[in-house]
């Protein structure tokens, strides 16, 4: 394998490295499989953004509603002088509603794996907010991460996760995530979670099936990612974008469907696809809100509070 010693957390060619490894073992399973996080290079960011403004693609909004709607009790309940630690802190449109609301912030560490992205919004957030301490940490929020030191101290730390990205772990690792924001938060703190709801599944094939193509180009991506960064030979018409919400399941999955038997090349390995096959590239999950507090009972928070939209197809939740 190509590994170089890595200086620190955005050391591209570790990442590279990393990249290669996940791609490598996820395609040579029975089942091929990519993560899901390696949608998000500049291109898959943007198509993302995109996404995020189609309008089969309700969660943004409906997540946004939510906070619009109960802005004032959201942070009642967070109190005074917090420290909030955003994790992947996307293009921060709900960071932004919280930020103006939160009484007299300690310090909001926004943490995310594109140095990019990070830069872009820390400067937009600084000339916003000229008397909060932002402080970045570029990094994969799954990790053990080494936050940095607000200059106040904090009331207590609130971790922020909008979005729903917890949908896209599977519910063991979502476990292991909501473990590892406890870790974060302390005793005294709490998660702030955005968590999507199950709903009818002819929504749901809808909002990952949009009509302009865009989730269809935002799966492609990642092949041609592989080819980009990787040197991979995808031929991308010859693959094609196949979303559904599996109901036993409670999921909607992604899939990448070979169109013919073909081979890719890669790594000098030669991988076969027969026709028909699929990589599998995304599983997003819902819940009941019954469902999510139990998980939330494994990983040792208390349900504190949930905002939902009137449908109600989405929810916000505080766990403590
Ligand atoms: C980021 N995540 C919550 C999105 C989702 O809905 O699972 C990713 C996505 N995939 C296709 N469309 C959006």
């Amino acid at each position: 394998m190509r590994r170089r010693k890595c200086i620190n957390s955005v050391d591209i060619p570790e990442a590279t490295s990393r990249f290669l490894d996940d791609v490598l073992v996820g395609l040579q399973k029975e089942q091929k499989k990519l993560p899901p996080k390696y949608f998000y290079d500049a291109r898959g960011s943007e198509l993302f953004n995109s996404i995020c403004t189609l309008k089969e693609y309700y969660i943004p909004r409906t997540e946004i509603s939510i906070m619009k709607a109960n802005i004032d009790e959201i942070v009642g309940v967070l109190g005074k002088n917090v420290v909030l630690i955003e994790c992947g802190c996307g293009n921060c449109t709900k960071t932004r509603k919280l930020l103006s609301h939160l009484q007299d912030p300690a310090a909001y560490i926004p943490v995310d794996i594109s140095f990019k992205q990070l830069k872009t919004i820390v400067t937009e957030l600084a000339l916003d907010y000229p008397d909060l301490e932002i402080l970045p940490v570029c990094a994969d929020y799954s990790d053990n991460l080494l936050l940095p030191v607000p200059s106040k101290v904090g009331s207590k730390e609130v971790v922020y996760f909008p979005g729903s990205s917890i949908s896209n772990f599977e519910p063991d690792a979502a476990v292991e995530f909501l473990k590892h924001a406890r870790r974060i938060c302390g005793k005294d703190g709490g998660l702030l979670i955005g968590v999507d709801l199950k709903k009818d599944s002819d929504v749901l094939n809808l909002a990952y099936n949009d009509g302009q193509g865009v989730t269809s180009a935002f799966n492609l991506n990642i092949l041609e990612r592989i080819n980009r960064e990787l040197d991979g030979d995808f031929q991308l018409k010859h693959f094609q974008h196949h979303a559904f919400y599996n109901q036993i399941e409670g999921r909607v999955e992604m899939h990448l469907v070979s169109l013919k038997e073909q081979v890719v090349h890669l790594d000098n390995l030669a991988i076969n696809f027969s026709k028909g096959e699929s990589i599998w590239t995304e599983n997003s999950y819902k819940y009941d809100i019954e469902e999510f507090k139990l998980m939330a009972d494994t990983a040792g928070f208390i349900l504190k509070k949930v905002w939902t939209d009137e449908k109600p197809w989405f929810s916000v939740m505080y766990l403590t």
